[in-house]
């Protein structure tokens, strides 16, 4: 049995591809990932978004027939599509830590990834999981062979979404308030975790996760901090799903499997920390606190 890399080499290695060898995805590979999907079901807020694995066995690609990206994705063997249901508390910041749990299993077995919130054909991604009336595909993530050379396109909207770029440590994470400078040669090993966040992917690459750590405790209260009207545009012109919540449950995933990984054990709770003099679009979402048993 292969052993898994560590997490952080994971995230590291993560990128959004749109440039894929069009062939199947290995079988060894395709089993891996459906049984990894099957086993991964829960998210921190424990609602249960549904996912499925739709790949091409060949290559003529009859199981992806409808499957539109709007020219985004080239070659991808296949997609992870998954649905919620309506007008559920966290029904979306779970989606997000569900599907990159599932991202970052793919790409620690040598697949390539792209979470895909606009560039979709949403009916036929609905159509082809059978999700029911209640339930909706917030967002779905193309998967395959990792090409060699990137196509212009791909490189264009890389370069558009600034990609390989990150907001600086300090306009991310704060003590005690927004004004307070978080250091982080003063936190220890905590470092890590808050390192693998600001490598989440975001959509657009915005980045909406603010996190602010207590005075001498380990505690850590996580926000949104949303773009103006970007959830109102999107939704008008794209019908998108609200993504930046989802965008938070991607940044909970990286910190919590990180934060397990190095052996430093914590819960979710939701608290409402008196925060006081937040930043314009700013909205507490979760707090984790170390457990010391
Ligand atoms: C929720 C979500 C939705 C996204 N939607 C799209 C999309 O519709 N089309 C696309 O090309 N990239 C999409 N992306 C990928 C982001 O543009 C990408 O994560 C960001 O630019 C950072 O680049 P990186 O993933 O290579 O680190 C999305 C990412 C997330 C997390």
């Amino acid at each position: 049995m292969d052993t898994a890399p560590p997490v952080t080499e994971t995230i590291t290695r993560r990128f959004s591809c749109r440039t894929y060898i069009d062939k199947p995805i290995p079988d060894k590979e395709r089993t891996l990932l459906e049984v990894f999907i099957s086993e991964n079901k829960t998210g921190p807020f424990n609602t249960t978004p549904k996912f499925q694995l739709i790949a091409a066995k060949t290559e003529d690609h009859e199981a992806l027939k409808g499957l539109g990206t709007y020219g985004f994705i080239k070659g991808a063997s296949g997609f992870i599509i998954g649905s919620t249901v309506k007008n559920l508390d966290y029904n979306l910041e779970d989606y997000g830590y569900v599907m990159e749990r599932i991202i970052l299993f793919a790409t620690s077995i040598g697949l390539g990834t792209c979470w895909l919130g606009g560039s979709f054909n949403k009916s036929t991604f609905s159509q082809k999981i059978l999700a029911k009336q209640d339930e909706f595909v917030p967002a779905v993530a193309a998967i395959g062979n990792i090409a060699s050379k990137r196509r212009f396109f791909d490189k264009a909207i890389r370069w558009s979404a600034k990609a390989t770029k990150r907001k600086h440590w300090n306009k991310l994470y704060f003590q005690e308030t927004f004004d307070g400078i978080l250091l982080p040669e003063t936190i220890d090993s905590f470092s890590v975790p808050l390192d693998m966040v600001r490598l989440a992917p975001s959509a657009s690459n915005r980045q909406p996760w603010r996190i602010i750590k207590e005075k001498d405790q380990n505690v850590f209260h996580f926000f949104l901090q949303r773009t103006k009207n970007y959830y109102e545009r999107n939704k008008k012109m794209f019908k998108m799903a609200d993504l930046q919540r989802v965008d938070m449950g991607i940044a909970i995933c990286h910190f919590d499997m990180t934060c397990k990984e190095i052996g430093i054990e914590g819960k979710w709770t939701v608290e409402g920390p008196e925060i006081k003099n937040l930043p314009e679009l700013t909205n507490y979402l979760v707090t984790w606190s170390e457990t010391t048993e």
